[in-house]
């Protein structure tokens, strides 16, 4: 972003949304006539895109891991943690970048549990489905969110603010019934309690 003011140019680079704009001692900026003074919130205007952010990233990962032995599952965890989620297109950047065929790195990817090929929500709920949990109704508490959602297991809500797993166990067997939200454990759960308990995750 280059702002033009009343004594010069400057140049920001690339402000994200709700950047502060900073204060700069004895140097006045004006935008449509008006004085910047430090502290404005501003938007970025350059059109540098979400998306091609995230493809400078991968770009600096695949650089990074490009001579490096058994660099397969590490930079698809780094791809992942760009993009929460591994698209065709960014397998495919791997698969030609570490010189390995697309079967293999789809392979990979669809062998271990933690890679994902669909966009996943923003809040992860984990519904616990263990022993300790199954017996005080954890089956209804799941039913209830994914009722409430419109979701089956492992379904993420169109405005991609859920996605609905359950889980063997997570330790928390006391609290039984139990569900994770993200980090948060939340226990002695009815289905009403579960589905109130999303409300204040964004
Ligand atoms: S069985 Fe649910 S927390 Fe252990």
């Amino acid at each position: 972003m280059i702002v033009r003011g009343g004594k010069g140019l400057v140049n920001f680079g690339c402000l994200t949304k709700g950047s502060r704009f900073p204060a700069f001692a004895g140097f006045q900026l004006c935008i449509n006539g008006r004085e910047l003074r430090g502290g404005f919130n501003l938007s970025c205007t350059c059109g540098h895109s979400d998306e091609s952010a995230k493809q400078e990233a991968l770009l600096t990962a695949l650089d990074k891991y490009k001579t490096v032995k058994g660099a397969l599952i590490p930079l698809l965890q780094e791809a992942q943690e760009i993009y929460g989620y591994l698209p065709k297109e960014v397998m495919q950047q791997i698969s030609k970048s570490l010189g390995v065929p697309f079967s293999k790195t789809f392979g990979v990817v669809t062998f271990y549990a933690q890679f994902h090929l669909k966009p996943r929500g923003r809040n992860i709920i984990r519904v616990c489905q263990g022993t300790a949990c199954h017996v005080r109704g954890a089956s209804k508490v799941f039913d209830g969110v994914s009722k409430k959602l419109g979701v089956e297991k492992n379904g993420t809500t169109e405005d991609l603010r859920y996605t609905l797993e359950t889980v063997a166990c997570l330790g928390a067997c006391g609290l039984a019934p139990v569900m994770m939200v993200n980090d948060d454990t939340h226990g002695r759960l009815t289905p009403d309690k579960a589905v109130s308990t999303l409300e204040k995750y964004e």
